[in-house]
C-alpha cells in the first residue's frame, strides 16, 4: 500500500454478505417465474454479481448471468460522460428480463447508457441493482430498483472495486483517503 493511501473500513465482509443476501431475496421474489438475465458490469461488480447469483439461485437453474465491461471517457481533467463498451454481452436478451448489476452508481452515466443499450437490444424489461449509490435517498443521479447502501463522498475500494486497479480483492468495503 502507498503510504499516503489510508483505508478505513465501512462494511465488513459479513455485513456486505448480509446486504447482498437481502437484495437477492427481493430479486428472487420479484422474478419468481420470470426469465431473468443478470448482467454484471465489469470489473467492479465481479464479486457482487457472483454472490448475487449464488444467493438468488434457490432452485437448479436460477437466473442466467452475463457480463459487460464499460469505461467512461472524456477529455483529461473533465468529467467524462461518454460510456464506451469494452466487452459486450454474448447472450440474446430479446424479450427477456434484464437486471443490470452495478458496483456503484456515481453520476449514473453507466447505468443510464446501459439501460438504453439493452432497450435497443429488445429486452422485455430492464431494472438496475446497485450495491452502492452515491447520494442520499431522493438525491441520487439514477435511482436503482434495488439499492444496497447509500453513501456520501469518499472513494470506495474492495469487494471488486478498485483504485487504479488495486484493492479489488479486499473482502470488505473501505474508503480510501488521499487517493
Ligand atoms: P457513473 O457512470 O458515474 O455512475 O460511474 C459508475 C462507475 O464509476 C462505477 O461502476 C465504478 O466503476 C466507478 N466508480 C465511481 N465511484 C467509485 C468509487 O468510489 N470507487 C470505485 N469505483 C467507482
Ligand atoms: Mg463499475
Amino acid at each position: 500500500m502507498n503510504m499516503a493511501e489510508r483505508l478505513t473500513i465501512i462494511k465488513t465482509p459479513e455485513e456486505v454478505f448480509d446486504i447482498v443476501k437481502s437484495l437477492a431475496g427481493s430479486i428472487r421474489a420479484d422474478y419468481a417465474s420470470k426469465d431473468l438475465v443478470l448482467i454484471g458490469v465489469l470489473k467492479g461488480a465481479l464479486f457482487f454479481t457472483a454472490d448475487l447469483l449464488r444467493f438468488i439461485g434457490k432452485d437448479n437453474t436460477g437466473p442466467e448471468v452475463d457480463f459487460i465491461q464499460t469505461a467512461c471517457y472524456g477529455a483529461k481533467d473533465e468529467p467524462s460522460d461518454k460510456v464506451l463498451i469494452l466487452r459486450d454481452i454474448t447472450s440474446d436478451i430479446k424479450g427477456r428480463h434484464v437486471l443490470i448489476v452495478e458496483d456503484i452508481i456515481d453520476r449514473g452515466h453507466t447505468a443510464r447508457a446501459l439501460a438504453d443499450y439493452f432497450k435497443l437490444k429488445g429486452a422485455a424489461s430492464i431494472r438496475i441493482c446497485a450495491l452502492l449509490v452515491r447520494g442520499k435517498p431522493g438525491e441520487e443521479s439514477v435511482k436503482p430498483d434495488y439499492a444496497g447502501l447509500h453513501i456520501g463522498k469518499g472513494f470506495v475500494v474492495g469487494y471488486g472495486m478498485d483504485y487504479k486497479e488495486r484493492y479489488r480483492g479486499l473482502a470488505g468495503l473501505h474508503i480510501i483517503e488521499d487517493p
